[in-house]
């Protein structure tokens, strides 16, 4: 009898024990115990996930029509000539000509005007004559053009030249425009 209880003592409770832990074993990735509170898994869509309750399915929705943004500044012209010379009258360039303006204003030209304008904005640069020439910027007729007829083109572009509106915010674009005043400054090359 003592022999027997001996036997299960030494081979029989290690089997009992390893079995119990191999079943009873887990996931150390895994949380324990998951309570139904609802916080660790938000319910709320993420913006790819498809949304049946919508009429688009889409959980990521456009912002309503009309929808601007807080510093958004609106832009009154049409595209036709007649209304870039109203907006030659009445809009004032409101940057100062200061140093810290021309420097950003140069930065701002040589990375998206230089290409077409030149480097000292004669119309001739690497990108000519693989698009047209832009005309010089000391010619007479973009010598006559004020700063609001400048910011118009640049605003809503001209002919063949697109707009750079998502590309300049509206100071930016009267800053190049500060800079292109430079080059006039210097007189015909
Ligand atoms: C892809 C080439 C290209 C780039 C880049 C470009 N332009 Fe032009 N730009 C032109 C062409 C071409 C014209 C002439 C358009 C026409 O009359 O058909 C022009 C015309 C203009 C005019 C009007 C000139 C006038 O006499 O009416 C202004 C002002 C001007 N560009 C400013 C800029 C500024 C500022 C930038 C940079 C933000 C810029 N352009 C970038 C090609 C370009």
């Amino acid at each position: 009898m003592t022999r027997l209880l001996a036997w299960v003592g030494v081979v029989g409770l290690p089997i009992v024990v390893i079995t119990v832990l191999w079943f009873g074993r887990r996931d150390f990735t895994q949380p324990n115990v998951v309570l139904p509170t609802q916080m660790a898994e938000s319910p709320a869509p993420r913006p790819q996930d498809p949304e049946p309750d919508l009429p688009d399915h889409m959980a990521l929705q456009l912002a309503p029509e009309g929808t601007r943004s807080v510093d958004a500044q609106p832009f009154h012209y049409g595209p036709s000539l007649a209304e870039r010379k109203r907006a030659g009258r009445e809009l004032v360039n409101p940057t100062p000509d200061s140093p810290a303006v021309l420097k950003n204003g140069k930065r701002l030209y040589e990375t998206f005007c230089l290409p077409c304008h030149g480097v000292g904005g004669n119309g001739d640069g690497p990108l000519i004559p693989k698009f047209p020439n832009p005309p010089s910027f000391r010619s007479k007729q973009t010598m006559a053009l004020t700063d609001g007829e400048m910011f118009h083109t640049i605003t809503l572009g001209l002919r063949k030249m697109a707009s750079y509106a998502s590309q300049l915010e509206p100071k930016e674009r009267w800053e190049v425009i500060r800079y292109i005043r430079t080059f006039q400054k210097e007189g015909k090359p």
